[in-house]
């Protein structure tokens, strides 16, 4: 057992946090105030193969692996959580779903431009569509249907929260086809945003991640092609599942990188501001939360980085994304508190960002599973 990086790897993180302070530090604040989406910034992340880590070249991905993908994750998400999870979301939820499961045809079409982020020069990137008005933590209780129509699917609902919702060309829809059995009555959809009935609805008005694109979208006698359809008939819950334990590990990472955000801007604010004739790093009540704050978050790495090696060496990480996810998000919303305490009144101003990354901490104990859903995934486990 080794703790180190390869050379490779810190230059993906080196890539990554460069980038993160030359492109996307710039404007943050402007973007997360006034909810305007990341584009140049989302754009320039594909450029760098950031948009499809995991796809191999084959199918227009980077070919890098999932350790890769936390590495940069951390570091965009110290800077611009809205990006990063556009970028979460596209790599783990739409492009590995696709890799992993899809047919040649739907990888040749839709894998191929998602794993790049670009089509004829614009924006290409996909949205994972399983959360419903009714349907959030209890995932199974779908009422979007798609009815076999014999040459295709007929789609009709609604749903809610949809992260990419309205720059995303392609969605990963999840349906019920088949009431009566349930879960195994579930199906995943690829469906091109562009196809009459779709409609792009509500954009939401967030606490946090606000440049990031939410929106509700709602499914009208939607024509689905059956070819598009995902895996055997039946599965797609089981897809959701499986897609949603890489995706864990994307907003374990995604917390984990706003945590080391907001204590490497405390670290170096301690060192600047005075108080009581010194500077506050001086002060041991400064000393412990920084401690405090650098111990959680090694620990929280640790289970980001285990999650990866095993999802890498095609183990079941089921269990330890959920960990990994459940530990670094109360780091991320413990550690940004504490990081705005340490800059006592500044804290609470926009200028000084911590403010901003603890609004965003706060979503990534919701989204992709609450804290209390992945509590539930762990227990299991055990008590199994
Ligand atoms: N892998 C494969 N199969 C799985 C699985 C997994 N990880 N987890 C469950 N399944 C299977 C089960 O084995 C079962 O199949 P069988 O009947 O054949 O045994 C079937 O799926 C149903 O599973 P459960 O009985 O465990 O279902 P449940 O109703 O008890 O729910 C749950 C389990 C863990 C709570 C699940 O519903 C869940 O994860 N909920 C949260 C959903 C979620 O994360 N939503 C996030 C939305 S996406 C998002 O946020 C993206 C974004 O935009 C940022």
């Amino acid at each position: 057992m080794h703790f180190e990086l390869s050379e490779e790897h810190l230059m993906i993180k080196k890539a990554a946090r460069d980038f993160a302070q030359n492109e996307c530090l710039p404007g943050v604040i402007e973007r997360d105030e006034k909810m305007i989406f990341p584009r140049e910034q989302v754009m320039k992340l594909a450029e760098l193969g950031f948009m499809g880590m995991m796809v191999s070249p084959e199918y227009g991905g980077a070919g890098m692996d999932t350790i890769s993908y936390v590495l940069a994750m951390e570091e965009i998400s110290k800077i611009d959580a809205s990006a990063s999870v556009c970028m979460s979301v596209n790599n783990s939820l739409v492009a590995w779903g696709l890799d992993k499961f899809g047919s040649e045809e739907q990888k040749q079409k839709y894998l191929t431009p998602v794993a790049r982020g670009i089509k004829d020069g614009e924006l290409y990137i996909g949205a994972f569509l399983l959360s419903e008005p009714e349907a959030g933590s209890d995932a199974t209780s779908q009422r979007t249907t798609a009815e076999d129509m014999g040459d295709h699917y007929l789609l009709n609902g609604t749903k809610n929260w949809i992260t990419n919702g309205g720059t995303a060309s392609v969605y990963l829809v999840m349906a019920q086809t088949d009431a009566a059995k349930g879960s195994h009555g579930i199906n995943t959809f690829i469906v091109e945003k562009k196809w009459p009935g779709v409609t792009v609805a509500a954009k939401e008005n967030k606490l946090g991640i606000r440049a990031s694109d939410t929106h509700t979208i709602l499914f009208n006698d939607v024509k689905v092609p059956k070819e598009n359809r995902i895996g055997e008939d039946g599965f797609g819950f089981k897809f959701a599942m499986r897609t949603l334990a890489g995706g864990r590990i994307g907003i374990a990472s995604q917390a984990l990188g706003i945590a080391s955000g907001a204590y490497e801007l405390a670290l170096k604010y301690s060192k600047q501001r005075k108080a009581f004739g010194k500077e506050i790093m001086h002060h041991q009540a400064i000393q412990f939360k920084l401690a405090d704050m650098a111990t959680r978050i090694e620990a929280a790495r640790l289970l980001c980085l285990k999650a990866a090696y095993e999802k890498d060496q095609g183990l079941d990480y089921t269990v330890s994304s959920s960990m990994a996810k459940v530990f670094a998000s109360e780091t991320a919303m413990w550690t940004t508190v504490e990081a705005v305490q340490v800059h006592g009144g500044y804290g609470y101003v926009k200028e000084y960002h911590v403010e901003r990354l603890m609004r965003d901490a706060k979503i990534t104990q919701l989204y992709e599973g609450t804290s209390e859903v992945q509590r539930i995934v762990i227990s299991r486990s055990i008590l199994k």
